[in-house]
């Protein structure tokens, strides 16, 4: 769906249905000039007498079929005080969900309707675009398409008052279209069957993205590896037909290419079968998506590229695919992390911290970032505290823990604060290695965080976002269906575009 502009006034706007998103007990049309004017008939229409605006109420107002806009789609917010981004995005995405099973080829949103919304006339425009075109994008490449279904609406027009689109706006809406690609491509690598997305099929997308979007990547293989000293990331897919990679992803525009970098590090386990330590069988088909770091990091560095934003930042993805086989890695073994340092790996379904600890420890050695986040599904633990909703957020740096949490809560991704509790470090003491992989099953989310923070050196600011649970939607929403969520794209890109 392309995204329009109609700058005209509203005597001029066209399209064959007009989005208006209305407040509980709100008279539209006598408060809004502009949309009374786009629309005269609809003070007088009848049905409009029965809408009141709740929250999930549609009303559907049919004006003369020859005029520029013969319909009114009516869709309630619920009472003012209450309205909030996070509402107006998935009232705005099911009605756009209604206009697709109508068959309408033209919406039109009138900017006057949206700027009577609490949010700020800029971040509405964004987050409206962002939300009309989440709501049509599905994850079916692979499916033939379906015969009885009517195309998708051609285009969204942002309706203006007035001869001139501010600058701002336009720029609101590119933003807003960018961030939908990015959590589109974030869903789509993640819905992908792992045996059509293995470590390096991944890698190979993430070079012809680069290619495409004007960003450097440079894949490390096993060779590297070795050649690196990773022996954890080499044994989380030592068991795999899949070699492993490390993938190296780059965004320095000109004039920042020196400037110390957002290093964002992803999980891109590309199936999790828990290797040796196999997963029982229900659902273990999810699993595909335990790269969802990993395509969160590379949507982001893309997406940053895309629009150019004036910030250097760095992807790494540690990708490997945890299978049982032959060679796989045991319970018992010890391996050596890039840092030198011996691990025991006891339970080889613990496979993130395993191939993130190397890409880490290749982070801190290669460069000096400004700051260092990972993102991984990685503690069923984690999803058991925090629930579908919310991702953990594991930080000892204030001001980085506020930025990541205003700027996920800003795009409604939310971040819970989770302790690093020191103490528990104790637990991960091993008998024949310098470090184990895994504690005790309490507190597995801390665990995990506290094996990681292992290998961050003191003075890097570091955060970990643990996105098990919040990575895949059991249940389905106008934003984001069943599957893949894409959780995290838009909040790693919304942080490097506030300079983090
Ligand atoms: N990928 C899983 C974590 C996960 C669970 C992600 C559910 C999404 C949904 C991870 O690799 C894993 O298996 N973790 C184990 C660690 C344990 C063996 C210490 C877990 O959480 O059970
Ligand atoms: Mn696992
Ligand atoms: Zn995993």
């Amino acid at each position: 769906m392309d995204i329009r502009f109609q700058n005209l006034g509203p005597e001029h706007w066209k399209g064959e249905v007009l989005l208006a998103l209305a407040c509980q007990g709100e008279n539209l049309p006598a408060e809004c000039p502009a949309l009374d004017k786009a629309v005269p008939w609809l003070t007088v229409a009848p049905g409009m007498r029965d809408f009141k605006g709740k929250s999930g109420e549609f009303a559907l107002l049919h004006g003369h079929p020859e005029l520029p806009v013969p319909r009114v789609l009516a869709v309630g917010l619920g009472p003012r005080e209450k309205v909030d981004m996070q509402g107006i995005r998935k009232a705005l995405a099911a009605a756009v969900q209604r206009c697709r099973a109508q068959g309408y080829a033209s919406l039109l949103l009138p900017e006057p309707v949206l700027s009577r919304l609490p949010g700020g006339r800029e971040r509405l425009v964004e987050e409206c675009v962002c939300a009309a075109l989440l709501a049509l994008h599905r994850s079916d490449v692979l499916k033939k398409p379906d015969a009885e279904e009517p195309a998708p609406p051609q285009w969204l027009a942002l309706g203006f008052d007035g001869e001139h689109v501010p600058d701002a706006a336009h720029a609101a809406a590119r933003r807003g279209e960018n961030t939908a690609w990015a959590v589109a491509l974030a869903r789509d690598l993640a819905a992908m069957p792992p045996n059509l997305l293995s470590p390096d099929h991944l890698a190979r997308r993430a070079r012809d993205l680069a290619r495409e979007k004007g960003f450097s990547c440079t894949v490390l293989d096993e060779k590297d590896m070795e050649d690196l000293g990773m022996g954890c990331l080499l044994a989380v897919g030592r068991g795999s037909a899949c070699p492993p990679r490390l993938v190296v992803l780059e965004h320095a525009p000109r004039g920042h290419e020196q400037d110390k970098p957002l290093i964002l590090v992803g999980k891109g386990v590309t199936f999790d079968s828990g290797g040796i330590s196999i997963k029982p069988a229900a659902n273990m088909h999810q699993m595909k998506a335990d790269m969802s770091g990993a395509a969160a990091v590379l949507a982001a560095v893309a997406a940053l590229a895309q629009e150019d934003a004036p910030r250097r930042v760095i992807g790494l993805l540690a990708c490997a695919e945890n299978m049982p086989g032959g060679r796989a890695a045991r319970p018992g073994d010890v391996v050596r992390a890039a840092n030198g340092e011996s691990v025991e790996i006891r339970n080889t379904d613990a496979e993130g911290r395993l191939a993130l600890c190397d890409a880490l420890i290749h982070a801190q050695k290669t460069w000096t970032p400004s700051a260092v986040v990972d993102i991984a599904t990685l503690t069923g633990a984690c999803a058991v505290a925090l629930g579908p909703q919310l991702a953990g957020l594991f930080c000892r740096d204030q001001d980085l823990t506020e930025r990541i949490r205003s700027a996920g809560g800003a795009c409604g991704e939310n971040f819970w604060p989770l302790p690093l509790w020191q103490p528990y470090a104790e637990d991960l003491k091993s008998e024949v290695a310098d470090i184990c992989h895994i504690g005790p099953r309490e507190g597995g989310a801390i665990n995990a965080a506290l094996f990681l923070a292992h290998f961050v050196q003191e003075g890097v600011r570091w955060a970990h976002l643990d996105i098990a649970g919040v990575d895949w939607a059991a249940k389905g929403s106008p934003l984001a269906p069943v599957g893949p969520t894409g959780f995290g794209a838009r909040t790693l890109l919304e942080l490097a575009r506030g300079g983090v």
